[in-house]
């Protein structure tokens, strides 16, 4: 038991990483998710002029808004896109460098679920900073994709599935059938535009200026799609701006909901144009097997409804939204032939 418990350890040295816009999870063949973590980097520059990290994660996450002038807290990814190269390139090294060190992997492989539709560019630099961190290959996987294994749809099946993924930076709509996707749609609205819309909300409406993290923190609490039977409500603190000074105000669920309603709308929009899309063979499935939602943005209160009403189909929220991308990149390892058709190897 024992010597095939180590070679199993010895053997499944392979590592899947969702690097998502928002939080980054690195899963480990045979040991489930060990990384779970906000995609935020903090630095500081040195004397020589160099960036150097101070923390990673949620530590780093922690520190934005609150940090003095020579430290940055930076969110490398963004929109879906990598806004900073250095930065993301020394986060994927530092999380990578973290599993090794605690787990002897040597020369891993490594799959990286990255947003739909990075460039060449992106890619590539993805793939570097992997194999600079120490992976012996790199494979890179479609986020949609991901999603659908993840949320267990039977992809490889000749039957249509639409799996909606809406995380920080992006939504990403796609319509798998036989192991591939067969349409996709990538939106730059998700959560981060949710958030800012309660800023500007919240700004115009109370003259409040509030930052991301409570702004987040409001749409997670009391953030709705749908009207609520029972609203709910809470006090928030900020800048006053007309006064300048340190206030408080109630706002409750209605407000967030109007708050949203655009980039909500705009979602919605985006799905009808896949559903639009579809070949008839698939949409035909796909009226059967409902549509299923993952990522974080799928938590917000009554969206699931809210998406189903707009287009007249079943919806579903997937076991565990926020962790289905990441499950099913790691899912991707043990299949390589579905990786063959999903991903390449640059
Ligand atoms: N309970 C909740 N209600 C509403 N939104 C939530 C909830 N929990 C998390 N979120 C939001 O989900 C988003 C993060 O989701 P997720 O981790 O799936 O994104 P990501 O994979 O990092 O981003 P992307 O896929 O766009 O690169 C954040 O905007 C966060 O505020
Ligand atoms: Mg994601």
């Amino acid at each position: 038991m024992g010597l095939f418990k180590n070679l199993f350890g010895f053997l499944s040295q392979d590592l899947a990483i969702d690097l998502g816009t928002a939080n980054t999870l690195v899963l480990v063949k045979g040991k489930g998710i060990v990384i779970n973590e906000p995609s935020v980097v903090a630095v500081k520059i040195n004397r020589a002029g160099q960036e150097e990290i101070l923390a990673v994660g949620q530590e780093a996450k922690d520190m934005v808004g609150k940090t003095p002038g020579s430290i940055k807290a930076i969110r490398p990814m963004r929109d879906g896109v990598i806004a900073d190269f250095n930065t993301t390139e020394m986060m994927i090294e530092y999380f990578i460098k973290k599993v090794n060190g605690s787990s002897f992997l040597s020369s891993p492989r490594i799959i990286i679920c990255v947003p739909y539709g990075l460039t060449q560019v992106e890619r590539k630099a993805v793939r570097e900073s992997a194999l600079n961190a120490g992976a012996r290959s790199v494979y890179l996987i479609e986020e949609p994709m991901a999603a659908a294994i993840g949320a267990g749809l039977p992809v490889k099946e000749p039957n249509g599935n639409l799996v909606v993924d809406i995380g920080g930076g992006t939504t990403e709509i796609g319509v798998t059938s036989l192991g591939g996707l067969v349409i996709s749609k990538s939106i730059r609205v998700a959560g981060d535009k949710l958030d800012s819309a309660i800023m500007d909300y919240v700004k115009k409406n109370f003259n409040l200026l509030i930052g991301d993290k409570v702004a987040e923190n409001l749409k997670i609490d009391i953030g709705t799609a749908i009207k609520l039977d029972e609203p709910l409500s809470t006090n928030v603190k900020g800048r006053d701006q007309v006064e300048g000074i340190l206030t408080s105000v109630e706002v409750n669920s209605e407000h967030i909901r109007e708050a949203i309603s655009d980039p909500l709308h705009q979602i919605a929009e985006a799905l009808k144009s896949v559903l639009e899309q579809t070949p008839p063979e698939l949409a035909g499935d796909i009226v059967e097997n409902g549509i299923i939602l993952t990522g974080g943005g799928s938590l917000i209160r009554g969206l699931d409804k809210y998406l189903s009403d707009t287009v007249k189909l079943p919806v579903y929220i997937a076991e565990d939204p926020l962790l289905a991308v990441a499950k099913g990149t790691g899912e991707a390892l043990n299949q390589i032939d579905l990786l063959q058709q999903t991903s390449y190897e640059d």
